[in-house]
C-alpha cells in the first residue's frame, strides 16, 4: 500500500492542482505527471485529502443533475469528516462528533449514484448494504458484523484504510421497529438496536479466517438512504394536525423534496426508526423526483449519460450516432411516465436502440441522426434502410 513519504507535513494539493483533478475526473482526460506523482503519494490515506465541500459539489455537479441540496449536505458531510478523521489521527482522545447522513428519495433519482461519484473521487472504498437483508446476528441472513468482514475484504485486508470508508445502508426504510398497520416490527428493530453501536463508532471484533481482529468504527461514515414511501403522509398529517390544534399555518407545499426538507425526528419515529438511531444520523436530507427537464437534461449534460454511452459503442463500428433535441425530449417524456427517475432512460433506450444496434454495424452507414420520428419508429428506419441496400 503507498504511503505518504517523507515525514514532514502532509502536502496538500493546491487550488490549481485541485482544479485539474475534477476537470480531469470529470472530463476523463489524463492527468499531468507532476499531479499523478503528487496524487499516488497520498492515494491510500483519505486524511490527506484536503477537498472543500465546493470542490465535491462541483465535481458532483458533473454527473448528477438536479438534487441541488442534497449535493451540498452530502458534499459538506463526507469533507467534514475527513478533517475529523485527520484530527483523530493527530489527537487520538478529540471528541468527535460524526456527521453520518439520512438519505430520503424516491427510487432512481441519484442517491447510490452520488456516494459512488463520491467515493470515485477521494478514493475510498464505499460498501453498499442492502438492509432488508439484514437480520440479528445468529439469525439466518447477513448479519451487522458482516458488511465490517466485507469492507475488510474489500481493501484485500487494509484495515487502516476499512475503517476510513464510507458505508452507505441502502433501503434503510425496510428496517421498521413496526409496518405499516402499526403492529410492531421485532426484526427490523433488532437489526436498528444493532448497527446503533456500529454507527456511533466502536471497536468490533471481527472474524477473518482464523484470526479475530478488531475493526474500529469511527472513522466510517455512514450514509442511509431509501424511499420511505409513506413518510409524506407522515409528515402531512402532522402538519395538519398542528394547524387544528393552533400551533402553526399549513403551508401549501407542493414538491416531496420540499416537504421532506421539515421533517422532525418525530415524524421519523412515525414511521418505525428508533429516535436513538435517528440520533446518530444527524445530517437529514431530501432527494426530489426527477422531473421530465431532469431527465432531459441527465440525457444532455451528465458525463455519463447513457448517449454517450452508446455514441462510443457505436464509434466501434466507426458509427457515428447523434440524437436531436426533439427525440431527446421524447426519451425524456417516456421515462418520466415510468416514474422510476433516471433508471427509465435506460429501460427506453435500450428497447428503442436494441434492433439498431444489432443491424446497424452490418451495413454501410456510418452516420444515424436520431431525430423524434426515428425514435418513434425505429422499425421503419430499418425497413428502408433494407429496401435501399436491395
Ligand atoms: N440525478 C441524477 N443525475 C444523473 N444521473 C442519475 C441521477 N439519478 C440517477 N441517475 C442515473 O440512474 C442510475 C440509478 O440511480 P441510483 O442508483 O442513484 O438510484 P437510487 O436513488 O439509489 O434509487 P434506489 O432507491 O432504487 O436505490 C444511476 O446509476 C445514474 O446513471
Ligand atoms: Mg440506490
Amino acid at each position: 500500500m503507498a504511503k505518504q513519504q517523507g515525514s514532514g507535513s502532509p502536502s496538500y494539493l493546491t487550488p490549481d492542482e485541485m482544479k485539474e483533478l475534477i476537470k480531469s475526473r470529470n472530463k476523463n482526460l489524463p492527468l499531468s505527471e507532476k499531479l499523478e506523482e503528487k496524487i499516488n503519494l497520498q492515494v491510500s490515506s483519505p486524511t490527506l485529502k484536503n477537498f472543500t465541500p465546493k470542490d465535491i459539489k462541483q465535481y458532483l455537479d458533473g454527473y448528477v443533475i438536479s438534487q441541488e441540496r442534497a449535493k451540498k449536505d452530502i458534499a459538506v458531510a463526507v469533507a467534514y469528516h475527513y478533517k475529523h478523521i485527520d484530527c483523530l489521527v493527530n489527537n487520538p482522545g478529540t471528541p468527535i462528533k460524526k456527521n453520518n447522513v439520512l438519505m430520503i428519495g424516491p427510487t432512481g433519482v441519484g442517491k447510490t449514484y452520488m456516494l459512488e461519484k463520491i467515493s470515485q473521487l477521494i478514493d475510498v472504498p464505499l460498501l453498499v448494504v442492502d438492509c432488508s437483508k439484514l437480520t440479528k446476528s445468529g439469525y439466518i441472513g447477513n448479519s451487522v458484523n458482516d458488511m465490517l468482514i466485507d469492507l475488510f475484504a474489500k481493501t484485500n485486508g487494509d484495515i487502516e484504510t476499512a475503517e476510513k470508508s464510507i458505508i452507505y445502508l441502502d433501503e434503510i426504510d425496510k428496517i421498521r421497529t413496526q409496518n405499516s398497520y402499526g403492529q410492531r416490527d421485532i426484526a427490523g428493530q433488532d437489526v436498528q438496536v444493532e448497527l446503533l453501536k456500529i454507527i456511533e463508532g466502536a471497536e468490533v471484533p471481527i472474524e477473518v479466517g482464523k484470526k479475530k481482529i478488531m475493526f474500529n468504527t469511527k472513522g466510517v461514515l455512514f450514509i442511509a438512504g431509501g424511499a420511505f414511501p409513506e413518510l409524506e403522509n407522515i409528515i402531512k398529517k402532522r402538519k395538519n394536525i398542528k394547524k387544528e390544534i393552533g400551533f402553526g399555518k399549513e403551508q401549501t407545499v407542493s414538491k416531496t423534496g420540499e416537504l421532506f426538507r421539515e421533517i422532525t425526528t418525530e415524524d421519523l419515529v412515525n414511521y418505525g426508526l428508533l429516535p436513538e438511531f435517528i440520533g446518530r444520523l444527524p445530517v437529514i436530507t431530501a432527494l426530489s423526483e426527477l422531473k421530465q427537464e431532469d431527465l432531459e437534461n441527465i440525457l444532455k449534460n451528465s458525463q455519463e449519460s447513457i448517449l454517450k454511452h452508446y455514441e462510443a459503442e457505436l464509434a466501434g463500428y466507426s458509427i457515428k450516432i447523434k440524437f436531436t433535441d426533439e427525440a431527446i425530449r421524447e426519451i425524456a417524456k417516456m421515462a418520466y411516465g415510468k416514474g422510476i427517475g433516471a433508471r427509465g432512460l435506460t429501460t427506453i433506450c435500450e428497447n428503442f436502440l436494441m434492433e439498431l444496434k444489432y443491424e446497424l454495424p452490418s451495413t454501410n452507414i456510418k452516420n444515424v441522426v436520431v431525430t423524434e420520428e426515428l425514435f418513434r419508429n425505429p422499425q421503419k428506419y430499418l425497413e428502408d434502410l433494407n429496401q435501399k441496400n436491395d
